[in-house]
């Protein structure tokens, strides 16, 4: 292994964009390892970021992660030191870090805050300690952070099979750069269990677990298919029953999950309206109340001022297809 020489300024800056899963991931196949269970395919978003500042510096005694502009607690930075200690081994040095993170979305929200966040930390992490890795190698230290982060490294449609290391980019037809995701953020409903422990959950109480691991490769297999076909009905409808399938065993697990407020219902009631007005947008939820629609460009402005009116409803975002985690100028 070759080792990095750091010198006084190594730091970096990194911005990802995060990214919505069209197939869902939930559940680990190995929780230390932080494989997945269940194949994903997630399309990044270009109007959600985060950018991740990395400075190794030779006076400080411990690592530093800053979020939004507040201190964080070591006890809410463990994954953060943890890949950092990754990126360290990694490069052959001691030097602790101050990492400083900000999101131009709500953190932890069902927004995919970790998946841009971890994909930034990677790229910043390893650029500030002089190592440059390949994509396929800073998706994998992503990943290990955090599984929906191993996506974000790269833009456009992405694939994560089951068990796999690295995430990679998908072949689309010409309905990809049609595609847009209108985010609409609701009220938030009782404060929500992170996804990594929520899994965990699902996984050792939910009785349709086993369930969910079986049928969902062949939603993904089939939001894949569609994706490549150019056929938004097709991929709408496969979208709607991973999504679907991920919150019906987590409604099972003991304590139950229940990640919907009453205007996630309203906003899902107002995309089956649109539907059947003549409207092709079909909806996606996460481990948040929020709900992002897809549709093409050409729709989005009518799916908006639908979405706009749901009681509840308070922004929207519009979003089109992200390009790839980039370094920015050091600071
Ligand atoms: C519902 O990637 O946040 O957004 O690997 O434990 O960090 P960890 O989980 P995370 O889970 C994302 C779950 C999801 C679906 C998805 O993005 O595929």
């Amino acid at each position: 292994m070759s080792h990095a020489v750091i010198g006084a300024s190594s730091a970096s800056k990194a911005l990802a964009h995060s990214n919505i899963a069209l197939a869902k991931y939930w559940g680990k196949r190995d929780l230390a390892r932080n494989l997945p269970d269940v194949p994903s395919l997630s399309m990044t978003l270009a109007a959600l970021c985060t950018v991740t500042s990395v400075r190794f510096d030779p006076e400080a005694s411990a690592d530093h992660f800053v979020l939004n502009g507040s201190a964080q607690l070591p006890s809410a930075s463990a994954k953060v030191y943890a890949l950092l200690d990754r990126v360290r081994q990694r490069a052959g040095i001691e030097q602790r870090a101050v990492v400083e993170s900000s999101n131009d979305f709500p953190t932890a929200s069902g927004l995919a805050s970790s998946a841009s966040g971890f994909a930034a930390l990677a790229l910043a992490a390893t650029a500030a300690a002089g190592l440059q890795l390949t994509s396929a190698e800073l998706s994998e230290l992503a990943r290990s952070a955090s599984v929906s982060a191993g996506r974000s490294i790269h833009g456009g449609f992405v694939a994560l099979e089951a068990g796999a290391e690295s995430a990679e980019v998908l072949e689309v037809g010409p309905l990809a750069k049609e595609l847009v995701m209108v985010v609409a953020v609701t009220d938030p409903g009782p404060k929500a269990v992170g996804s990594t422990s929520a899994m965990q959950l699902t996984q050792q109480s939910s009785p349709y677990y086993s369930s969910f691991r079986e049928h969902a490769p062949a939603a993904y297999r089939e939001v894949r298919a569609a994706l490549l076909a150019s056929d938004l009905e097709r991929l709408g409808a496969a979208m709607e029953h991973s999504t679907l399938l991920m919150h019906a065993c987590m409604l099972a697990a003991q304590p139950p999950l229940l990640y919907w407020s009453g205007a996630t219902v309203s906003a899902l009631r107002c995309v089956q309206e649109l539907r059947r007005a003549g409207t092709i947008a079909f909806f996606t939820i996460d481990a948040g109340p929020h709900v992002k629609v897809l549709t093409r460009a050409s729709d989005s402005p009518r799916v908006s001022a639908a979405l706009q009116s749901v009681p509840g409803v308070q922004r929207l975002i519009v979003s089109g297809v992200g390009g790839p985690a980039r370094q920015l100028e050091a600071p």
